[in-house]
């Protein structure tokens, strides 16, 4: 499958919003109760934002990103359809969030894994992030158990090397 990442707009946040409940997360995560209108306030506040990937004419994943503070930014929202998946594509999404994050300066990408999709951990540790007991997610649902949250250290490529 050839797939390409462009940022998401605000015209393709239902398509945005269809990836993530086709990921099959459990109903008693806040994932399955988020809106459009959530996604609008989420990928669209000050310095947020998010990726498609697109197959073709099929949005196929999805990932979003949120500043907190100047040193940290948040990853959410990350899924790639059943179908799509083993391909890549998950990899790349965190990737290009990971790469925006050095862009811009930012010093950690940081995520927050719900106690209802454990098993998607490993995942996160094979593309280098560690769990982070004093670590915070600012954004975590208050209805919800506290998640574990995961970090991965980014080099900026903004800082001034002097030789
Ligand atoms: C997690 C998810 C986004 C991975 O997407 P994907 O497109 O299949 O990921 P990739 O194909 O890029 O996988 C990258 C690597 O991780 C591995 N991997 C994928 N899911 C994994 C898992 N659950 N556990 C361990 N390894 C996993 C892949 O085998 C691949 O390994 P490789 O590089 O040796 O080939 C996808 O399974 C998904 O949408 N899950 C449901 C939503 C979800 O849990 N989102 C995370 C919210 S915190």
């Amino acid at each position: 499958m050839t797939y390409s990442l462009r940022p998401v707009t605000r015209a393709e946040l239902p398509t945005f919003h269809t990836v993530m409940m086709a990921a099959g997360m459990d109903s008693r995560s806040s994932w399955s109760r988020t809106t459009v209108a959530d996604l609008e306030r989420s990928l669209f506040g000050v310095g947020a934002g998010g990726f498609l990937a697109w197959a073709g004419a099929e949005a196929v994943g999805c990932v979003g990103f949120r500043p907190d503070g100047s040193h940290t930014l948040t990853l959410n929202k990350l899924a790639t359809l059943p179908d799509a998946r083993g391909q890549g594509v998950g990899a790349a999404l965190v990737g290009a969030v990971e790469e925006l994050a050095t862009e811009q300066g930012f010093e950690r990408v940081l995520l927050a894994v719900s106690q209802f999709n454990l098993e998607v951990i490993p995942f996160y540790e094979r593309l280098g992030y560690r769990q982070d007991s004093a670590a915070v997610y600012a954004h975590a649902s208050p209805q919800s158990p506290a998640p574990v949250v995961l970090v991965k250290p980014v080099i900026s490529t903004t800082t001034e090397v002097f030789l």
